[in-house]
């Protein structure tokens, strides 16, 4: 054990934990992974990892047991279609895990606690147009967060903030705005656009049709997930203990991102627009003036650059899985 810092990655075995779990290796520290399942596509970097059900107050005792730092990541969490479908599952699940995991940290001498929010906290009214000014951290109030998911982001952020009034336990709270890369989930009804169009374009021949939910023009900013790993880890350092947001500022239109990916394939598609899909609010963005001063820095991987080293990553998953099939029905 020694002098190296333990620390707790939540969520370890999803996107953002397995690849938070593999940086904080590479830098040297001791890393706990916990989580209710194993990571999906490769084994995880943590010294130790443990299956958990985080809903059940035992378990976060467990998993933070002897822990200097906890990135709480865990989270019932999907898509625009996923958290649409899912108000009170979601809400339970995660009110259970922050708010359990909170009182276990604070009950085992944890010296530093960051909880990951969303943009989804962020006013619904302040986001009817495409080409809105990206998001101010004020700008989540007066509250109207997005039904279920983001209405507990919300008041688990605000939880973070008692601690520190009433016990002054350090917490961090970092508001992503969708976060892309390889090893995010890309098939199954959870993931979201990048990788959703990504799998459909890798799917349709040269010329033919993909369907995009909406009418294409819904804006979004997408941050690379080393970006957001970096991020992560300047804000657990720094003395910033109020919301901050953490992504990109390079807003783009769905159907942009859709041209973008069929570039990088080399495929020209048409876009049949089904405007009975959940396309989420019209226009989102982040401000990244408070992001510049608190962490001296921002997220700066080109969206074409991220994009394209995604792409890949989904193809070459998707090819497999064919053969893997085609093995299947030749009896190979
Ligand atoms: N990816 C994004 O664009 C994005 C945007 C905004 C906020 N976030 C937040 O960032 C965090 C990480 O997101 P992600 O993209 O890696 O999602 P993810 O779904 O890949 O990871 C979340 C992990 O939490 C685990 N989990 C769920 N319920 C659990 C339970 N009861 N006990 C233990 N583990 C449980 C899941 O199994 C999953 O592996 C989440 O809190 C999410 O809400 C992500």
């Amino acid at each position: 054990m020694g002098n190296k810092t333990r620390i707790l990655v939540t969520g370890a075995g999803g996107f953002i934990g397995h690849h938070l779990v593999k940086r904080l290796k590479a830098d040297g520290h001791w890393v706990r992974g916990v989580d209710i399942k194993q990571p999906e596509y490769e084994q995880s970097a943590a010294d130790d990892f443990q299956v958990l059900d985080l809903r059940m107050w035992e378990n976060c005792l467990t998993a933070t047991r002897d822990i200097d730092q906890v990135y709480n990541l865990a989270a019932d969490m999907g898509g625009i279609g996923y958290i649409t479908a899912f108000l009170a599952d979601i809400s339970k699940n995660n009110i259970l895990i922050n708010a359990h995991m909170l009182e276990a940290s604070k009950q085992n001498d944890v010296k530093r606690y960051l909880f990951s929010s969303s943009a989804c906290v962020y006013a619904q009214y302040k986001q009817k147009v495409a080409d809105l000014a990206p998001l101010k951290e004020e700008d989540a109030y007066p509250a109207d967060p997005e039904p279920g998911y983001g209405w507990e982001k919300l008041f688990a952020e605000e939880l973070c903030r008692y601690y520190y009034h009433d016990y002054k336990f350090e917490t961090r709270i970092v508001r992503f705005h969708n976060v892309y890369g390889p090893l995010g989930t890309y098939d199954g009804g959870k993931e979201k656009s990048p990788a959703a169009i990504s799998r459909k374009v890798a799917h349709a021949e040269d010329g033919g049709t993909i369907e995009i939910w909406g009418d294409g023009l819904q804006t979004r900013s997408y941050m690379y997930v080393d970006d957001c790993v970096e991020g992560l880890i300047r804000l657990m350092g720094s003395n910033h203990r109020e919301p901050l947001n953490l992504g990109t500022d390079e807003m783009v239109s769905i159907n942009h991102l859709v041209d973008m990916i069929c570039g990088i394939a080399g495929k020209s598609l048409s876009k049949a627009h089904d405007l009975t899909k959940p396309q989420g609010v019209r226009g989102r963005n982040s401000d990244n003036t408070l992001l510049r001063k608190v962490l001296g820095w921002e997220p700066s991987t080109p969206l074409e650059q991220g994009l394209a080293i995604t792409y890949k990553w989904i193809e070459g998953e998707l090819k497999k899985k064919e053969v893997g099939e085609l093995a299947e029905v030749t009896g190979d």
